[in-house]
C-alpha cells in the first residue's frame, strides 16, 4: 500500500462525519466543563493533566525558526516527522499518520470501528472522549469498572460486549495513573471478537516505565496506538499526535478526518523534541519527584490516594468531590474533576514543585475548615 498523502485523502472527505468530529470532547474542554472562568492570571492549573514545563528549548527555537515558512502547507516536514519517528520506534512509515493532537485519531477511531451494533467498551473510570464519541455514533457504551488494582479489567470487558467494535485501554489510565500489564492488553487481543479493535491510548506512556503496545501493531494484530506530544513533550497548545496501526485500519480511521494539513510549528517543535534525547527520561525523574513528595505529603496528613505512575491521580477527599473542587478554586487552585463511578475522589495533576506547595496549603485549609 502506498505511503499515506494528506493530499490523497481529499477525496475520502465527503464520506467524513463533519458534524460529529466538530463535536470532539478535549481534556481542556472537558476540564473547563467545570472550571471558573475567567479563572485569574496567577490560578494554579492542576485540573488539565498539562505540563507546565512546556516544549523543551529546542522545540522553542525550533516554533522560532519555522515562522517565517508559515505561509506553505510544508507536507515535506510532516513527512520528515514521520520518518523519524518511524525509525525510532522501528516502524513502517505505512503505519504512522501524523494529527494535531491526539484527540482527532481517538474520535476518529471510535466514529470508525462502532455502531449502533458496535459497542463502545471502556474502563471506569478512564478518559471520557471516546465516551462520548461513541454515543454520538449511536453505540452502545459498555464501561467496565477497573480491578482492585486500579487495571482495565480485560476478562470482564470482553464478557461485557460480545459485539463490540472498539475496546479501549488508556496505558496508564487517565484519571487513575494506574497500569493495565501487557500481557491483559496481549490477553484482550487475541480473544476480541472479529472485526473489533483494541484501541491503545498512550498519551501517558513516557511518564511510566510500562511496555507500549506498538510491538502488537508491529505483528500485525487488530491495534490501534495513539500518542501525543501534549505530555511529557509539553506541547498541548501546540497539538501534535500520531495515530499508529495497520494501513488498512488506519485508513478507516482518517478517511473519517478528511483532509487537513499540521500546523508548522508543531511539526517544527515535535521533531526538535523527538531528537532532544534527554528530554523524556528527564522529565520522567522530575515528574515522578514531584508526584512521590506529594504522596509523602498525603501520608504524613493522613489522606488517602490511588498510588500512579503517571502525571495525575485520584486523591480522596471523603466528601463529594465537587465541593472540594469549587473550595480549591476559591484558594486559586484549580483541580481536577470528580467521575461519577468515584463521587468523593478529585484528580490532581502533577504540577511544579511550587504548585503542589499551594495545593498542600489550600488543601489542607479546607479539609481542616
Ligand atoms: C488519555 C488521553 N488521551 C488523549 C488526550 C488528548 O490529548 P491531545 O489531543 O492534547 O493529544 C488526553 C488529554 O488529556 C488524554 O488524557
Amino acid at each position: 500500500m502506498p505511503r499515506f498523502s494528506r493530499r490523497s485523502f481529499l477525496h475520502l472527505s465527503a464520506a467524513a462525519s463533519a458534524a460529529a468530529a466538530l463535536r470532539m470532547m478535549s481534556e481542556p474542554m472537558l476540564a473547563a466543563s467545570a472550571r471558573r472562568r475567567p479563572h485569574a492570571k496567577d490560578a494554579v492549573l492542576i485540573d488539565s493533566n498539562e505540563n507546565p514545563l512546556g516544549p523543551c528549548q529546542a522545540a522553542r527555537d525550533a516554533v522560532s525558526a519555522i515562522i517565517p515558512e508559515g505561509g506553505r502547507y510544508s507536507d515535506n516536514l510532516t513527512d520528515e516527522l514521520v520518518s523519524t519517528f518511524a525509525q525510532m520506534e522501528g516502524l513502517n512509515p505505512d503505519y504512522i499518520y501524523c494529527t494535531p493532537g491526539s484527540t482527532p485519531p481517538l474520535s476518529l477511531s471510535v466514529l470508525a470501528f462502532t455502531s449502533p451494533q458496535k459497542s463502545y467498551v471502556t474502563a471506569d473510570p478512564s478518559f471520557e472522549t471516546g465516551m462520548n464519541m461513541a454515543a454520538i455514533a449511536g453505540a452502545r457504551v459498555v464501561k467496565v469498572p477497573l480491578t482492585k488494582t486500579y487495571a482495565h479489567d480485560v476478562k470482564a470487558m470482553l464478557a461485557a460486549a460480545p459485539n463490540a467494535g472498539v475496546f479501549y485501554i488508556c496505558n496508564p489510565n487517565n484519571p487513575t495513573g494506574t497500569l493495565t500489564s501487557h500481557a491483559d492488553v496481549e490477553y484482550l487481543v487475541d480473544h476480541k471478537p472479529k472485526g473489533a479493535v483494541v484501541l491503545v491510548d498512550e498519551a501517558y506512556i513516557h511518564l511510566c516505565e510500562a511496555p507500549s503496545a506498538l510491538d502488537l501493531v508491529k505483528s500485525g494484530k487488530d491495534v490501534i496506538v495513539l500518542r501525543t506530544f501534549s505530555k511529557v513533550y509539553g506541547m498541548a497548545g501546540l497539538r501534535c499526535g500520531f495515530v499508529i496501526a495497520r494501513p488498512d485500519l488506519l485508513e478507516k480511521v482518517i478517511a473519517r478526518g478528511g483532509q487537513n494539513f499540521m500546523p508548522t510549528t508543531a511539526v517544527a517543535a515535535a521533531a526538535a523534541s523527538l531528537n532532544a534525547p534527554e528530554l523524556v527520561p528527564e522529565r520522567r525523574r522530575i515528574n515522578a519527584g514531584i508526584r512521590q513528595q506529594t504522596f509523602q505529603w498525603l501520608d504524613r496528613s493522613g489522606y488517602a490516594y490511588i498510588p500512579s505512575e503517571s502525571n495525575c491521580f485520584m486523591l480522596d477527599t471523603k466528601r463529594p468531590g465537587q465541593e472540594v473542587r469549587d473550595a480549591m478554586a476559591k484558594e486559586n487552585v484549580l483541580i481536577g474533576r470528580v467521575w461519577p463511578i468515584m463521587p468523593t475522589y478529585v484528580r490532581i495533576t502533577v504540577g511544579t514543585q511550587e504548585e503542589m506547595e499551594h495545593f498542600q496549603s489550600a488543601f489542607q485549609k479546607i479539609m481542616k475548615a
